[in-house]
């Protein structure tokens, strides 16, 4: 995609999301949950030690970072292309709160850091194109550390057709698997 097109592209995606997160409280969007227990389940059953790098991409106004500080975990950070969102979070969790944020369009993003845990819940199901979805992985592959776990929830193969208003792909675990498969020792389980 020429550059330009791909700057239109990402002040798009900004504008949607930031309208959402301006327009909605935390529950009123139709992904809210109060506890998020499949991740958590993940996670723990994994042995994800307190001190791991975890990143939570597309983490909008997740309460992943509140359960995973409960947890005493130290090293979290999330990335959201809405910086609205970012705020809602930081302001409910508290100046204190010892988590970085990132307001970054993980299409466009360039890591600084390597996490232990790269968790995405519903952001992958939202990139449509194979050229999104290249871009996706540069930056997974970037961000992560070898031996490191990555979550990815999207939406099951009769799942609904769109979210937040926009088109999604649909995913079972052996269509995830072959589009992950390029990356290093993948080592797959379907929840
Ligand atoms: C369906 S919501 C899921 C939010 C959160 N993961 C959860 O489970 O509550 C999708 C999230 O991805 C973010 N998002 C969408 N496209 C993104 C992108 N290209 N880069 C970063 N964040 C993105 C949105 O702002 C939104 O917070």
């Amino acid at each position: 995609m020429p550059p330009n097109d791909a700057g239109a592209s990402s002040a798009r995606r900004h504008q949607h999301w930031e309208a959402i997160y301006e327009q909605k409280t935390p529950t009123e969007v139709s992904w809210y949950q109060r506890e998020p227990s499949a991740s958590l389940k993940w996670i723990e059953q994994r042995g994800m030690p307190p001190d791991a790098a975890v990143l939570d991409v597309g983490g909008g106004t997740s309460m992943l970072v509140d359960a995973l500080l409960a947890r005493g975990y130290t090293d979290t950070t999330m990335l959201d292309i809405s910086a609205a969102a970012l705020d809602t979070s930081r302001r409910r969790l508290g100046l204190l709160a010892r988590v970085k944020w990132v307001p970054a369009d993980l299409l466009t993003w360039q890591p600084v850091a390597t996490y232990d845990l790269w968790h995405d819940r519903a952001v992958f199901h939202l990139i449509v194109t194979p050229g999104d979805r290249h871009r996706y992985l540069q930056a997974l592959r970037a961000a992560v550390l070898p031996g490191a776990m990555a979550i990815l929830g999207t939406f099951a193969a009769d799942g609904p057709e769109r979210c937040s208003g926009l088109p999604v792909a649909r995913y079972g675990p052996h269509e995830l698997a072959a589009i992950l498969g390029g990356l290093e020792a993948p080592q797959w389980q379907a929840a």
